[in-house]
């Protein structure tokens, strides 16, 4: 699908028209009244057909197969027609093509596909983010399009949101979900309570400390956006959420420390687990704890202590090199500088990219009474996967930005 930003040339007096076409022996080149010239395969014309047969209108996919395509095809010839409006291309089985001049417009070779979402950068963050946090109201973002965008867009910018005001019960994290799209579900199902529990199956359900982390993984996809809704706080001292963005942590790793860089990122870490919730489960990946992306540049980062196997894929001489690596990060990312703390409020609810901003939480106490069923501290969580936040975004573009898709 080919999207573009709605520009002078779409409007109805200024149609892109078609002024002339010439054959080569392998495409055509199509000139238009604003003087751009494309250059148009035959193939990819046969492939692209827009006609019924070939592409079927309800659900905008293409249904042509491509053993049904001969990759030598040409045309037998071809017609401007609707006073430059449309090109009619006509083949030697007596299919015929028709192309409004817009789309070839717009699906030209020499023009990028257009995605809004790669308009948004991420911008790596230290300590200062406890006084930039970006804060949304929680009705407003199930209500307005525009502050649900805003949300949306900053798990890209920042990879962290608040949202507040939002009802102290259970149900919040999966409306959250069905606003944007659905929810991931994962062993714990499509959320999970995060409440101190006897001989639980995390330890995050316990009252224990919980080093900064990213959640699963020991998933070949772990879940992109985790969050996390405060229904009770515990009164007593700790609980406290920690957040740091490694992204930013990681890349000045890669300028002071290029070796225990270079290892975080070679070295593929087995993560694993393997437990009951609903069902049993026995879940393993193995992955470095830096990830890059095809530039090399931060992609993920997946450091988890409690679930790292001790299985590790590199010779036993480099062990020590890797632990002492492994050890510098994480003192890093603990770093006074790199990282924010704070105690959720009952009512709010935090967002973030579960495999940049990792997220940890000090221990606490239960509280006096706990052994009759009173609730000493009790989290909401879930999970969203990028595609669906992604398409949630170009959605509100479209909405918002009045942004045409073909
Ligand atoms: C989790 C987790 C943090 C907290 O459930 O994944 O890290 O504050 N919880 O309890
Ligand atoms: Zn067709
Ligand atoms: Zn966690």
């Amino acid at each position: 699908m080919n999207r573009v930003k709605r520009q002078k040339m779409d409007t109805s007096e200024e149609e892109p028209r078609i002024v002339e076409v010439r054959r080569s022996s392998e495409w055509y080149e199509v000139t238009w009244n604003d003087g751009y010239t494309g250059r148009y395969p035959f193939v990819w014309l046969r492939d692209n057909c827009r006609c019924p047969l070939c592409y079927y209108p309800s659900s905008k996919q293409r249904c042509v197969l491509l053993s049904d395509i001969d990759v030598e095809i040409e045309p037998e010839s071809e017609e401007i027609i609707d006073n430059g409006e449309e090109l009619k291309i006509y083949w030697p089985d007596k299919h015929v093509s028709p192309f409004p001049s817009r789309w070839l417009y717009r699906n030209r070779f020499d023009k990028t596909q257009y995605d809004s979402v790669n308009d948004i950068k991420p911008k790596p963050w230290g300590s200062e983010m406890i006084n930039q946090l970006p804060k949304f109201d929680y009705t407003k973002v199930m209500e307005d399009s525009r502050v649900l965008r805003d949300c949306l867009r900053s798990l890209i910018v920042s990879g962290i949101a608040m949202l507040t005001g939002a009802p102290k019960e259970q149900g919040v994290t999966e409306a959250i979900g069905k606003r944007v799209g659905h929810l991931r579900t994962t062993m714990y199902g499509k959320i999970f309570e995060v409440l101190a529990i006897a001989s639980s199956s995390n330890l995050a359900y316990t009252t224990l400390k919980l080093g900064l982390h990213v959640d699963l993984p020991l998933y070949e996809i772990p879940p992109s956006i985790q969050m996390l809704h405060c229904i009770k706080q515990c009164e007593t001292i700790g609980g406290e959420s920690q957040f740091c963005d490694a992204m930013k942590v990681t890349n000045d790793l890669k300028e002071s420390d290029p070796e225990f860089y270079d290892t975080l990122t070679r070295v593929k870490v087995d993560f694993r687990l393997r437990g009951k919730d609903f069902i049993p489960y026995h879940y393993q990946f193995a992955r470095p704890i830096i990830e890059l992306d095809e530039k090399g540049e931060f992609k993920a980062i997946s450091h988890n202590n409690a679930v790292r196997a001790p299985y590790m894929n590199i010779p036993v001489e480099e062990a020590k090199n890797f632990y002492k690596s492994l050890a510098y990060l994480d003192r890093k990312l603990n770093d006074k500088e790199n990282m924010i703390q704070f105690k959720l409020k009952e009512g709010e609810v935090v967002i973030f990219n579960n495999n940049r901003a990792m997220h940890g939480r000090s221990s606490f106490r239960m509280a006096q009474g706990y052994d009759e069923g009173k609730k000493t501290r009790h989290l909401e969580g879930g999970y969203l996967q990028w595609d669906v936040v992604k398409s949630a975004i170009r959605l509100l573009d479209e909405e918002l930005d009045d942004i045409t898709i073909h």
